[in-house]
């Protein structure tokens, strides 16, 4: 599946009932088995882009399509920073809750659900509250959820923020053996630019006021393992790259905040 972000705008009404354009001319694509991973400065629109890619949210000008559905519903699967479980549903249950909602059967639901809890390593937590998960757990059993509707596209925004350094590296690892099994098309938000040159084969730096696409970076070292020593000075450069073209809008950010 290839999805096109074509022309898409999106203004909102301030507190001061001014208009203020949050996105204005972007186009991209998300090629099958890609991972897209939009970085910017606070508030330069990558949540409101992501939810425009989802539909959770209409842009004010443009289109998302999804080429190759057929006509069908694409299947999209979402995980936000602030993983929103059921506190009253088991891990098991709030990974099946997709599947529930499309009517998936019973004995279905729980193959799919056992395969990609053993697949985030959960393996043994299904019957644990989120309450009695630690955060890197609640992350795990979000992505987990959204896994199990075998999406078309994987969705997320800024998922491993709340978590403490080491947890976010190895999350960050995980989630990258998950993909390598998975395959599927994501788009991934963050901030940090060392977890988009870790995790991105493409890099989409924003603008700020109005969010605007600066540059489409090509991050051409192998997918898995680009984090090694021998790469280091690649893994640099991109990074230097992208902090270049960031820097000024991230100390305007900061100026106002
Ligand atoms: N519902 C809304 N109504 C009015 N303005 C909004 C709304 N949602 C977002 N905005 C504005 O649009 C801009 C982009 O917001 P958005 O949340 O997409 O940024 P972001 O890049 O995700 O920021 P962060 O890194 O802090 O999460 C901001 O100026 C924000 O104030
Ligand atoms: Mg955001």
């Amino acid at each position: 599946m290839r999805i096109v972000i074509d022309n898409v705008e999106k203004k909102f009404i301030d507190n001061k009932k001014r208009e203020v354009t949050a996105l204005e001319n972007i186009n991209f694509t998300i090629e099958e088995q890609e991972l897209v991973v939009l970085v910017g400065p606070s508030g330069c629109g990558k949540s409101t882009l992501l939810n425009i890619v989802g539909g959770l949210m209409s842009p004010s000008r443009g289109q998302v399509y999804f080429e190759g559905t057929e006509g069908k519903e694409p299947n999209l699967g979402i995980v936000f920073q602030e993983i929103a479980l059921f506190p009253w549903r088991t891990v098991y249950e709030n990974v099946i809750f997709g599947l529930e909602e499309r009517g998936v059967s019973k004995k279905e639901r729980e193959e799919k659900g056992q395969y990609y809890i053993d697949m985030v390593g959960l393996t043994g937590f299904e019957n644990s509250y989120p309450k009695q998960l630690s955060g890197g757990m609640k992350q795990r059993a979000g992505i987990a959820r959204a896994l199990s509707v075998e999406p078309d596209l994987l969705l997320m925004d800024e998922p491993f923020s709340a978590l403490d350094a080491q947890t976010r590296t190895l999350m960050q690892e995980e989630l990258l053996t998950i993909w390598n099994r998975t395959r599927l098309s994501t788009l991934y938000v963050t901030h940090n630019i060392q977890e988009a040159v870790y995790l991105g084969d493409r890099v989409i730096v924003l603008s700020r006021r109005p969010g605007r696409i600066k540059e489409i970076i090509k991050i051409d070292l192998p997918k898995m393992g680009r984090d090694q020593e021998i790469y280091r000075d690649q893994f640099e450069q991109y990074s230097n790259e992208i902090w270049d073209l960031i820097r000024q809008d991230a100390q305007e950010a900061l100026k106002e905040a």
